[in-house]
């Protein structure tokens, strides 16, 4: 199970990467109106990394019940990080990430509109995303490692 924590939290990098890329990528093409294969393959390896991160959490997750959350502490804190609010958040932002994708990819819309609906959902995600990581910082002993 470790060698899958170590993978979900280093794969946080390149998810967090990938979504800052395609935002960025999103408004600085915004104007110009087309929406490029370049554009489609930096929204689609996005989307496909953050499924990863959710397949691996799922794994996490139930793992996380059965030998992590000592009997009755599951909604105390630090547990309670983990048993709701991280799986809570990450899924809402990765459905927004999916389904922003979805409707970006949809045929007869002009370029300026796919980038608008990829910068509004991939910007609103990539902020839920970055809020929701148990930074080494965070209080409570909710923080995790760096790596
Ligand atoms: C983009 C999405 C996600 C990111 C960036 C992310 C990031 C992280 C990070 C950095 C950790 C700390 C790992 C460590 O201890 O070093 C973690 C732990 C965890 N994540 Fe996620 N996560 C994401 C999505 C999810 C989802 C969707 C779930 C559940 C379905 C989930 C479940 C868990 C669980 C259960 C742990 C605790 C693992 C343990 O200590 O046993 N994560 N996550």
């Amino acid at each position: 199970m470790d060698i899958l924590v170590s993978a979900h939290s280093g794969l946080r990098y390149i998810a967090l990467l990938l979504l800052v890329i395609a935002v960025v990528n999103a408004i600085g093409n915004k104007t110009k109106g087309e929406y490029l294969k370049k554009d489609k393959m930096i929204n689609l390896f996005t989307m496909i990394t953050m499924h990863i991160q959710l397949l691996i959490g799922l794994v996490l997750y139930i793992n996380f019940w059965i030998s992590k959350v000592p009997a009755g502490a599951a909604m105390k804190m630090p547990f309670r990080f983990y048993t709701v609010e991280h799986i809570f958040m990450m899924i809402i932002a990765i459905a927004l990430i999916t389904i922003g994708r979805k409707k970006a990819e949809k045929e007869g819309l002009a370029g300026f509109n796919k980038h608008r609906l990829i910068r509004n959902f991939y910007g609103l995600a990539l902020i839920i995303i970055f809020f929701a990581i148990p930074w080494p910082f965070l209080r409570e002993g909710i923080g995790a490692g760096w790596f």
